[in-house]
């Protein structure tokens, strides 16, 4: 039997991320939002590209979360997305009550799945829905790190013209400006990005793919970034239900781990079939454990506001 997916929040990056896992065949989906029409609506023009899209997954939309039972994974996304001229944090307590409401909500139906955040800001949202679920806390955790690194991946390609495919590199703590792209522990077909960049394009790269979702937002003016954070929701989706043991940067509970307890942030995981299996301790140097502190610090920031 396939297994089944609940997306919460039918706007653009849920209903991209299904569209993903639908075009990839991962598994069954099930689109889910307050809007009456909306989540049935996409949900049926999804499913009805599936015979000119080699898809043989059902996916439907609904209101009602009882068409969410026996879930395996649960993606959150529901929420209010970024405006232009508006930070992650404005989003806060909006997203606060819909995040705590609609997870519950979920869990009631699939006591055994495993919660994916993807709402904005997302490190805070994560450690939001592992607190309104209850739940283990590597049975919940978020996307923002393998966004991130897909951004620096691509413009690290664009820089040396090769497939991104090859471009190892991947970016740590919290979803922010403040967030960590290591450039150190990056490679290009295994060749240190360091030998192939010179410093000054290599740091010009770092700083865009820190403010990478604002330029999307910028050029869009009406909404953010939905194709690559679709896809990167995806590929996480594909490593639980695959218990792939992928290696991703994600947004993980840490408990000691980086001298950080009680806070949710991006950090590289184990991701297998329980969620997140290992949190990897890398190590850094001066300079990019302060980087980490500060951006570390940038989350406990709004989780006091919430009184978390
Ligand atoms: C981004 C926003 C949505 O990174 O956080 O695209």
């Amino acid at each position: 039997m396939r297994e089944k997916v609940t997306v919460l929040g039918a706007g653009n990056v849920g209903a991209t991320t299904a569209h993903w896992l639908m075009t990839r065949n991962t598994c069954d989906v099930v689109l889910v939002d307050v809007v009456e029409g909306v989540p049935q609506g996409k949900a049926l023009d999804l499913y009805e590209s599936a015979p000119v899209s080699s898809a043989s997954v059902r996916i439907v939309g609904d209101n009602d979360y009882a068409a969410t039972k026996g879930s395996s994974v649960v993606v959150v996304t529901a929420g209010i997305g970024r405006k232009p001229g508006m930070s992650r944090d404005d989003l806060l307590k909006v997203n606060y009550d819909v995040v705590s409401d609609v997870v519950k909500k979920a869990l009631a139906q699939s006591p055994d799945a495993i919660f994916i955040t993807v709402t904005n800001p997302v490190d805070v949202m994560t450690y939001v829905t592992w607190k309104a679920t209850g739940l283990a806390p590597n049975k919940v955790f978020g996307m923002a790190g393998v966004l991130d690194s897909a951004r620096f991946r691509t413009f690290i390609a664009m820089e040396l013209g090769v497939s991104p495919k090859d471009v190892v590199a991947f970016v740590m703590g919290g979803h922010g400006d403040a967030m960590l792209p290591l450039t150190r522990y990056s490679s290009v077909g295994g060749i240190p990005v360091e030998k192939l960049v010179p410093k000054d394009r290599l740091d010009a790269i770092v700083a865009r793919t820190r403010t990478g979702g604002g330029e999307i937002v910028n050029l869009l003016k009406t909404g953010s970034a939905y194709f690559a954070p679709g896809a990167s929701t995806a590929e996480m989706v594909e490593a639980v239900l695959g218990d792939q043991k992928r290696v991703l940067p994600v947004v993980a509970h840490l408990d000691g781990e980086y001298g950080q307890k009680n806070i949710y942030v991006g950090v590289p995981a184990l991701i297998g079939k329980n969620g997140v299996e290992k949190v990897f301790e890398i190590d850094f140097t001066d300079e990019e454990a302060s980087a980490f502190q500060n951006s570390v610090q940038g989350v406990r920031g709004p989780l006091s506001v919430l009184g978390l």
